[in-house]
């Protein structure tokens, strides 16, 4: 069975929630990738900013759409000596402002992921996709990315039989 790894961003601290703010230990993707976890083998990574984003959302999506107009490169606090072993990546990630958050951008552009897989997730609230797999194919030229799955943020814990579905489609389960 092919390797796969399943690199993530995902962001605790105070998130929106179906009308109210409200503090997470735990972010929406992380809570999504936990439930990958438990159905599949998959190595997981996550790409964490040197400096990350603020825990005070008002002012987390300020920062974030700073950095998405500056089209900045966050430091990441480590990458992974290689991803030459994995066929397929999963690559989950909350929808900011439309794409994937910027430090996403410099995780896919530190590697070569020509002939591999991409599975796209992506969670949101409302935004679906977004312009997320266009610009995940146009960093990773050399990729085959598939069509990604959109899950709503807040409904994370009860995305699981989206997860299969989506998981099987893929030929991952
Ligand atoms: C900086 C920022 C920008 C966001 N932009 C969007 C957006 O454009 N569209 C959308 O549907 N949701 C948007 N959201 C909501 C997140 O995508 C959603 O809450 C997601 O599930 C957060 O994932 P996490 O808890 O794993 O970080 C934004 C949230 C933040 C913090």
């Amino acid at each position: 069975m092919a390797k796969i790894l399943m690199a993530y961003f995902s962001r605790a601290d105070e998130n929106y929630f179906g009308g109210a703010m409200r503090y997470v230990k735990v972010g929406n993707t992380q809570i999504v990738c936990n439930t990958i976890k438990g159905l599949i083998n998959a190595d997981t990574f996550k790409i964490e900013m040197e400096t990350p984003y603020s825990p005070v959302y008002m002012t987390c999506i300020e920062e974030a759409k700073a950095d998405l107009r500056a089209k900045a490169r966050p430091a990441l606090v480590s990458l992974p000596d290689s991803i030459d072993e994995y066929d397929t990546i999963i690559l989950a990630y909350p929808n900011y402002w439309g794409t994937m958050p910027m430090a996403v951008f410099t995780f896919l552009e530190a590697f070569d992921f020509s002939g591999k897989t991409i599975l796209p997730l992506c969670t949101n609230e409302g935004s679906g996709m977004g312009g997320s797999e266009r610009d995940i194919q146009r960093a990773c030229p050399g990729a085959t990315v598939n069509k990604g799955l959109s899950i709503t943020g807040s409904r994370a814990a009860e995305a699981k039989g989206d997860l299969q579905r989506w998981l099987k489609t893929n030929g991952l389960l």
